[in-house]
This record gives C-alpha cells, structure tokens and sequence, in this order.
C-alpha cells in the first residue's frame, strides 16, 4: 500500500480563500487580530511573521505586539488588559512559550474568552471538555480535525492515538476527538511501550517533537497518520514521522512540510473571523475571569 497524501497546503488554501471572500464582503469593516511577541525567540519570530502575512492575504488586520524579554508580569497584564477593552481588537494571542519568569498560565487566563482565537484560557478549554459547540477550539487540533474530515473517515469508534500532552495540541486534540467518538488514547513522554499503543491506533495524531521517531513497524496497515512535529535537523525541518518508511504500510500521511502547519494558521484566522462576528452580532460580550478581574466589563 502506498498513503494518500492529505494535502494541507492546498485545504488551508482553499479555508483562506472562502475567508478572504467573506471578507471583501464586509465592505472594509474588517477583523482584526493581536499578537503579543515577548523576547526574541527565533522560532515564534518566524510562525508570528507567517500568521501576519497569511492575515494579510485574507484581509485580516494583524497587529504584532513587540515586547522586551525583560517585561514584568504585570506591564504585560495591562497590555492583555488594554487589548481585552479594545472594541477594535476582535482576537488576541500571545505567542507561545513566554520566557521563563512569566507565569504562562495565569497570562492566558487573562485574555477575554471572546477574544481567545487559540482556545487556550480555561474557559474555552472547559467548553471544549464538555463538548460545547461554543468553545474557541486550538487552531492546530483544529486543522488536523479538518484534514480527517477532507478525506472522509468516519471518527466514530476509531482508536486514536495521540502522542504529546502539550496544552497547545495534545490535550485540545484528545478531546476534540473524544467529541467526534473517538476511542482516544493520549500518550507522552512517561508512556510505557509507546509502539504498543500505537500499533492498535487506526489513527495517530503525533506531536512529541522528535524526529522521525516513528517508524512502521510501530503502526498498524491501513492507519491514518497525522505529523504535528515541525523539527530541524541539519538544517532540513522533517516531522515525528519516519515519512519514507511509514509511506508504504499508512492508507493516509500529512507531509512535513505542507501538512497540518499551513492549517495551524487557517484555523486561527477562521477563529479571528468567528470572533468578529460574534462581537458583531452581540456587542456586550460577558466576562468569567473572578472577582479579581480587571477588565472593565
Ligand atoms: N506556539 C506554538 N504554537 C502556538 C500556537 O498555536 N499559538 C500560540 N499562541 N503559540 C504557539
């Protein structure tokens, strides 16, 4: 058996031109997102520039948030704070990780969960775990999501494994597809036999950051692999994926790159532009962050 390549290039093109359309309707009352970039990581410079110019392309308004490595916990709670209260501002994400003497945690729980596009406040993690419809989903379980649906599988009672625990992908990830009756399976750094687990899996969902770690004699003929992993090695990005090996035993592969990282942004921009017209269709959005709350809602 040779995979069938599910192509997530041209899927994300087609979900950006069906926006792009969307938009130019909306006569130049257009979205806008915010992107907070704290420190000078290479790598979040690099996505942050790609969901810019993908933003562009579209017609969203993208606003790149620059700010010190050296900023204090609370300078950068005010920042949240200004954009939370913005009206203009209809999506806010902070770039992923943050340098080590910010709490991660208690900064995302800051951003308003109308405007959370990544999904990643407890707010909107709580509705996806309880499988409401209005729950912003993370873009990347989200795209890998739409990849399974582009090419038809019927997720019901399927065994899905997926590597990595990460709030980013694996946590969103499991749940969504326990959402979509999924048997799921979530595994990570600690798991005893990994190959065990995953030679069962009619679908993998891989995002552990190593490189071409699985091969094929770790899955099962006929399965559905999905490669999150976006790794460098010598220069050359390649996936968690042993791509030539698992080629030929796999019925469905996403290429690294090409695969799911051109979906990660299309999904984001989809929720920039699920976040708009929400705020549009009901101006007064509700606050849930506690009596410690300081937006002014
Ligand atoms: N870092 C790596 N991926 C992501 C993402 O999807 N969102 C954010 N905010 N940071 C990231």
């Amino acid at each position: 058996m040779t995979a069938q390549i599910i192509d997530g290039k041209s899927l994300a093109q087609k979900i950006c031109s069906d926006l792009k359309q969307k938009i130019s309707a909306l006569n130049g009352n257009i979205p806008c997102l915010a992107v907070i970039l704290v420190g000078d990581d290479e790598a979040s410079r690099i996505y942050v520039r790609n969901k810019q110019k993908k933003a562009a392309e579209v017609g969203i308004d993208c606003h790149i948030i620059e700010l010190s490595d050296s900023i204090g916990e609370n300078a950068l709670l005010e920042t949240i704070d200004e954009l939370n209260n913005n009206p203009e501002v209809n999506g806010i994400i902070v770039q992923l990780p943050l340098p080590q003497h910010l709490d991660t945690q208690k900064i995302i729980a800051r951003i308003s969960p109308d405007k959370d596009v990544d999904g990643f406040t407890p707010y909107n993690s709580g509705l996806l775990s309880s499988n409401n419809p209005d729950a912003f989903v993370s873009a990347t379980p989200k795209g890998v999501l739409a990849m399974l649906q582009s090419i038809n599988v019927n997720l019901c009672g399927k065994h899905a494994v997926v590597i990595g625990r990460s709030q980013i992908v694996g946590r969103p990830m499991g749940k969504l597809l326990l959402n979509h009756d999924c048997t799921v399976t979530i595994t990570h750094s600690h798991t005893v036999d990994l190959p065990s687990i995953t030679k069962t899996a009619d679908i993998i969902v891989s995002a552990c950051g190593q490189p071409q770690m699985i091969k094929s004699s770790w899955i099962k003929d006929g399965a559905i692999i999905i490669d999150v992993g976006i790794n460098r090695t010598d220069g050359k990005l390649c996936g968690d994926i042993d791509f030539d090996d698992v080629k030929n035993k796999a019925s469905y592969i996403t290429p690294v790159p090409g695969g799911v990282g051109p979906m990660t942004i299309a999904m984001l921009l989809a929720n920039t532009f699920e976040a708009f017209s929400r705020q549009k269709s009901h101006p007064q959005h509700h606050c849930c962050h506690g009596h410690d709350c300081h937006c002014s809602k």
